[in-house]
């Protein structure tokens, strides 16, 4: 009986701390990331480094990490603790790669530390704190920069327009969804070869 209960915990354990498993509940489940899973892990497939504003419980998290190859290191910053983050941790440790979670004041990060292929923003959806956020960080990001809420937000994509318009800003917006809370993705000018994909969904 004793072994049978403790069979069931391993097995349990396991299914829980499986990304791919995981990934998938989260595509079922509703909660504000739920279209958009697929198309950050088609990003995610296509990136050695990701930085993650905004983490939450991490649904954006694992939609990243899902994508992320083998030998792929992502850092994920929010000012709240995770409360999944050891569970994220393993998750990604179990697929070959590193996440890396840091509790901080996101504005505090000053200079700001990375060079991330793709930069994913979801923490502040004013428009100062949007323009700040692509002003100080976005400039950093390789190859894409992708901006949660920008439908439940106006505001964001005021900023995003605004930001865009400024004659030195080499970026563009490669897709641009409009369900859910909405979703932009923006690419740098001259990272052609990183948005052949039309529609990676
Ligand atoms: C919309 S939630 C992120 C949702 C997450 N991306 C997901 O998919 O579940 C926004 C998060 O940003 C964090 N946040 C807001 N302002 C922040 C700041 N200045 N520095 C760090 N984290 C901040 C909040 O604690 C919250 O967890």
């Amino acid at each position: 009986m004793e072994l049978r209960g403790q069979r069931a915990r391993a097995a349990m354990t396991e299914e829980t701390l499986d990304l791919e498993v995981n990934y998938l509940k989260c595509c079922l489940e509703p909660h504000d990331m739920t279209v958009f899973m697929p198309v950050l892990r088609a990003y995610a497939r296509e990136c050695a480094t990701i930085a993650e504003l905004g983490v939450r419980k991490g649904m954006s998290t694992i939609a990243l990490l899902a994508g992320l190859p083998a030998g792929g290191k992502m850092q994920s910053f929010d000012q709240d603790l995770c409360e999944n983050a050891e569970a994220l941790e393993a998750m990604a440790e179990g697929v070959g790669t590193r996440w890396i979670f840091q509790q901080c004041d996101i504005y505090d990060l000053h200079p700001w530390p990375l060079k991330p292929d793709l930069l994913f923003l979801d923490f502040n959806h004013t428009y100062k704190g949007v323009t700040t956020q692509l002003v100080e960080f976005g400039s950093t990001a390789r190859r894409w920069i992708i901006v949660h809420d920008t439908v439940s937000f106006p505001d964001v994509r005021v900023a995003i327009a605004d930001w865009l318009a400024e004659a030195e800003q080499r970026w563009e917006i490669e897709r641009e969804y409009c369900e859910g809370e909405g979703l932009v993705v923006l690419r740098r000018e001259h990272g052609r070869d990183a948005g052949k994909r039309e529609n990676p969904r």
